[in-house]
C-alpha cells in the first residue's frame, strides 16, 4: 500500500519524507488555506520535497473553469495530479482531462456508484472519504471494500485512495481491504509507529545490556 500524507504544511511533509516511507501528498483547498504564499509556489515546493504524486485541487465548479484550472495545475510540475470533485461537471472534466493525459484524483467520493463513474471516466485515483462517512454514522470501510470488489470485477486501473482517515486502526483496515493508497494526516502517520510494548521492551534490553557490561567491567577491575 502506498502512503501519501494529507497536508500542505512543508515541515510536516519534510518530517514524513525523512521517515523514508512517503509515496506522495494530497492537498485540498481547506489544507491550502492554512498555508502562507501562492498556490503554485506551494505545490511546486511540495514536488521538490517528495518524489511522487502531489494532488492539487481545482476550485471551479463548471466544466470550462475546471478544465482551465486542471491544465494550469498540471503545468506546475510533472508530479501534479489534479483533484476534481465528483459532481456532474466534474465527471465531464475527469473524462476530458484523462483523454488529454492529465492524471486525475477524483475527490469527495461517498458512494460506490460515484467510484464506478470515476473509473469509467478514466480517473487515476478515486478518493473515498472514510472519516466523513463514519462522522454521520455510515460505514466508510464498507465503501472501500465495495469499491475494491467493483474495480477488481472489471479490471479498472483506477487506484483506490482511502482518504479522510482519522486513526491508525483505519489505516490497518484499509490495508486489509486492499486500498492501493492511504492518504494519512501527519498525526496519524506518527501514531502508526508507536507501540508501548516496543518502548518497554527496548528499555528492558538496554537496562540488561548496561547491567551486563558494567558487571564485566567491574570484574575486569577486580582481576
Ligand atoms: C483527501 O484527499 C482529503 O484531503 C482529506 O483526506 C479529507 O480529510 P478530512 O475529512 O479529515 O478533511
Amino acid at each position: 500500500m502506498k502512503f501519501f500524507i494529507d497536508t500542505a504544511d512543508m515541515d510536516e511533509i519534510r518530517e514524513a519524507q525523512e521517515m523514508g516511507i512517503l509515496d506522495g501528498v494530497t492537498t485540498n483547498p481547506s489544507l491550502m488555506s492554512k498555508e502562507e504564499g501562492e498556490f503554485e509556489d506551494i505545490v511546486r515546493e511540495i514536488c521538490g520535497i517528495v518524489d511522487g504524486p502531489v494532488s492539487a485541487e481545482v476550485v471551479s465548479t463548471d466544466f470550462e473553469g475546471m478544465m482551465k484550472e486542471a491544465r494550469a495545475n498540471a503545468a506546475i510540475h510533472e508530479q501534479v495530479v489534479v483533484k476534481i470533485p465528483i459532481i456532474r461537471e466534474g465527471l465531464k472534466a475527469v473524462k476530458a482531462c484523462s483523454d488529454e493525459g492529465i492524471k486525475i484524483n477524483v475527490t469527495l467520493c461517498f458512494s460506490a456508484n460515484q467510484a464506478l463513474l470515476a473509473a469509467k471516466a478514466g480517473a487515476a485515483y478515486i478518493s473515498p472519504f472514510l472519516g466523513r462517512l463514519d462522522d454521520i454514522a455510515h460505514d466508510g470501510m464498507e465503501l472501500i471494500k465495495t469499491i475494491r470488489i467493483i474495480y477488481d470485477n472489471y479490471g479498472f486501473k483506477t487506484e483506490v485512495l482511502a482518504a479522510s482517515l482519522r486513526s491508525p486502526k483505519q489505516v490497518m483496515e484499509c490495508a486489509v481491504a486492499g486500498a492501493d493508497v492511504a492518504t494519512i494526516p501527519p498525526d496519524v502517520l506518527k501514531k502508526l509507529l508507536d507501540h508501548p510494548l516496543t518502548d518497554i521492551g527496548l528499555e528492558r534490553f538496554l537496562n540488561d545490556w548496561n547491567a551486563w557490561t558494567s558487571k564485566k567491567n567491574g570484574a575486569a577491575v577486580v582481576v
